[in-house]
């Protein structure tokens, strides 16, 4: 299959793109950070195309977007992971946060999804978005208000390119904590937050349990990911949830 991955310089979008090229699938890696996208190319293996993408620009997804589908000879699937998470209480957080937030989170990948919709038709394609069990499984994590809020707009915007594009596989992928691999494709979600404020939030994740007790291994979202994209163009795949199972306490 050609498919384009979107956020693929670090942590599952890096992850699923080499995997999924591992699979034998043809990839696309887009990130902002083209170095990092080079390595990942490599690792990937032979054919993996590397194209520098900021979805937060109209004219860099359209033709990151064009250039994939030229390179690759169209597109059969697109994956979309970019998300950022600023941790900061909603009383701290201003405009130019919230804007940066859905930037990234939600509008990039409506913009990133417009420019594939034409391949994505012509295939009878699929698109799949990594969502958060924040946004929907959990009640909203404190400090990560903004965050668990654009994922649950994200929710709402798969559905709707779903209503108005039913010939192609649109899939929510609700994903539990997961750290990613090692080096570039360990997860970078956490980078920036403030330690101080991580040490305030922190204990009252755990104190809800939104924190599962283990992690998902990341190769089983790969694993899953490759599965919507092979079948999702003949079955309806809306959602799937890769989480971690709760074991009950005796
Ligand atoms: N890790 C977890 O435990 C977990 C749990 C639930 C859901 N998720 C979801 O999984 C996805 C990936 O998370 P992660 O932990 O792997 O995060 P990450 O390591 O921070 O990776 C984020 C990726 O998004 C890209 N990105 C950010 N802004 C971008 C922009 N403007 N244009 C293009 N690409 C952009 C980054 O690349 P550049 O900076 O190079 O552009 C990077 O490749 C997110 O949607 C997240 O919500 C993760």
């Amino acid at each position: 299959m050609r498919i384009v991955v979107v956020g693929a310089s670090s942590g599952l979008g890096r992850c699923i793109g080499i995997g999924l090229a591992k699979r034998g699938s043809q990839i696309a890696l887009l990130a902002r950070r083209i170095e990092r996208l080079q390595d990942a190319a490599k690792d990937a293996g032979p054919g993996t195309i590397a194209l520098a993408c900021d979805v937060t620009s109209t004219e860099s997804c359209q033709s990151a977007i064009a250039e994939a589908a030229s390179q690759l000879g169209g597109i059969d699937a697109l994956v979309y992971t970019p998300a950022i998470g600023p941790l900061q209480a909603l009383v701290d957080t201003d405009a130019e946060t919230w804007r940066r937030v859905f930037d990234t989170n939600v509008i990039g990948a409506a913009l990133v999804t417009t420019a594939a919709i034409p391949h994505l038709t012509a295939t009878n394609g699929v698109a799949v978005y990594l969502s958060s069990v924040s946004a929907s499984l959990t009640p909203p994590w404190p400090g990560l208000g903004s965050y668990a809020v654009s994922k649950a707009a994200l929710d709402k915007l798969v559905e709707a390119w779903r209503a108005e594009h039913p010939t192609i596989g649109f899939t929510r992928v609700v994903v539990g904590d997961c750290a990613g691999g090692e080096g570039d494709a360990m997860t970078g979600f956490a980078d920036g937050w403030d330690p101080e404020l991580a040490g305030h939030f922190y204990p009252q994740w755990t104190a809800r349990k939104y924190l599962a007790d283990s992690l998902i291994e990341v190769d089983e979202l790969v694993t899953v990911v490759d599965a919507v994209v092979r079948h999702g163009s003949s079955i309806s795949i809306p959602s799937v949830i890769v989480a971690p199972r709760t074991v009950p306490s005796s």
